[in-house]
């Protein structure tokens, strides 16, 4: 049996005891010869989403039209907070689901720089998602107050060392703005001690959750943070442009004042008011219409989520992201594949970076249905990182195997070579 069978075998045997597999059927999955493993950038359709969308579309808008606010979609972005809020640890009233991420931290952003009057530093890293930082830029041009944006570089690509931040946010930082697990390596921040850090200055901070939520268990009350963001439509399998929500901590929500003041987060919108009051709760924060057609996927994934509850997912999540290290440092090492994620696995969340130099036609080889027996997917981040993303609820311990057993015959056999390095628009 060679190192590949190996690790076959033994993946099969923790597929056999793996509790959450069961789940693995709820899912919708067209290809037989699929290995999806792009949960990271977009969820797969579970087979409860697909109904209600169609539910959603034929019955509910075809066959009730406007009355369908009044039967259950007004009450839409409210029900589907609320189970938001049981999956990052929070009040119901703390989180509001609307807009984009981009468009929720720039409310947040542009509010917290009005608060914290007198403060000129807006303080972020070099591996947060550059939309975090378009639009910081862009909240600070508008503000125009004359704040600066510092970020904390990191030494590998990997991480950024605690002390890097420590340097950084003093008694002039408003806000510090970070991705709780990083797009690229998966590095996991401690959120609890950059709230501290933060908070014994005076700072705010801003956690992007869009990595995280749905793969890390997250309490946004117990480790004390005072605003987050994030998308529904990776682990949480709200399916392509799904809304994104927002938190706010109950306490700062009467003088954290949004700068869109948009009939959905006035008080009553119905009473079509001359001025705006700002609605209770999170609620506030919102601005336009709900999209209902999106919500109407969301919903029955974070009730999926909910069932086999964060801490299975987590734990199921670390297991993938080991097993694959080890297959790396007993295969992949050899083949040229280095590791661009944290060693620690509570210090990632729950994709790993492969990087090699050929990744991005290793990455096409991967995907393409002409070559081998299965499609694999997973994707690529400039400038040579093939991303693998483990999502508990449909991902098999048997998918990280094959993989790897792909990704080691691609590079021994040079097939990559039989693919262009011209790039796609979506990678
Ligand atoms: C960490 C992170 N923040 C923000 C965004 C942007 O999200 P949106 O397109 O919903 O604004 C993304 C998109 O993938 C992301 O990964």
């Amino acid at each position: 049996m060679d190192a590949t069978e190996r690790w076959l075998k033994r993946a099969q045997e923790l597929d056999r005891s793996d509790p959450l597999a069961v789940f693995r059927e709820r899912f919708v999955k067209k290809e037989e010869n699929l290995i999806y493993l792009d949960g990271n950038s977009l969820g797969m359709l579970n087979r409860e989403s697909e109904k209600a969308v169609s539910a959603a579309l034929s019955e509910e808008w075809g066959g009730r039209l406007i009355r369908g606010w009044n039967d259950g979609w007004w009450e839409m972005p409210s029900r589907v907070a609320s189970k938001i809020a049981m999956i990052t640890g929070c009040r119901s009233d703390e989180i509001a689901v609307c807009d984009s991420t981009s468009v929720n931290l720039f409310k947040l952003l542009s509010a917290s720089l009005r608060l914290q009057k007198g403060r000129k530093k807006v303080v972020s890293d070099t591996l947060n998602f550059p939309s975090d930082i378009y639009i910081a830029e862009g909240a600070i041009h508008n503000a125009g107050l004359g704040h600066r944006l510092c970020l904390a570089e990191s030494e590998n690509s990997i991480d950024i060392p605690f002390s890097r931040l420590e340097a950084l946010i003093d008694e002039d930082t408003a806000v510090v703005v970070l991705s709780l697990v990083q797009f690229k390596s998966g590095f996991m921040y401690d959120m609890a001690r950059v709230n501290r850090l933060a908070h014994e200055k005076g700072a705010l901070v801003i956690w992007d959750l869009s990595h995280a939520t749905g793969a890390v268990e997250i309490d946004l009350n117990a480790t004390g943070s005072d605003m987050a963001i994030g998308c529904t439509y990776k682990y949480l399998n709200g399916g392509p442009g799904s809304p994104a929500f927002l938190f706010v901590r109950k306490e700062m929500r009467e003088e954290l004042i949004s700068p869109l003041w948009g009939w959905l987060g006035e008080y009553d919108p119905f009473s079509f008011a001359r001025s705006y009051r700002p609605a209770e709760g999170a609620t506030r924060y919102m601005t336009g219409s709900p999209p209902v057609l999106s919500m109407a996927s969301l919903e029955p994934s974070l009730d999926i989520i909910l069932e086999a509850g964060m801490p299975a997912i987590r734990k199921k999540s670390v297991a993938m992201t080991q097993m694959i290290t080890e297959i790396w440092k007993d295969i992949l090492a050899t083949r040229g594949f280095t590791v661009g994620s944290p060693s620690d696995p509570g210090m990632r969340g729950s994709h790993m970076a492969l990087r090699h130099s050929e990744g991005f036609r290793i990455c096409r080889a991967l995907i393409s249905d002409d070559e081998g027996e299965y499609v694999i997917i997973p994707d690529f981040r400039p400038p040579d990182i093939i991303r693998l993303g483990f999502a508990p609820l449909y991902n098999s311990f048997t998918d990280i195997a094959v993989a790897a057993t792909e990704l080691d015959r691609i590079v021994r056999d040079k097939v990559y070579e039989l693919f262009s390095s011209e790039k796609e628009k979506v990678t």
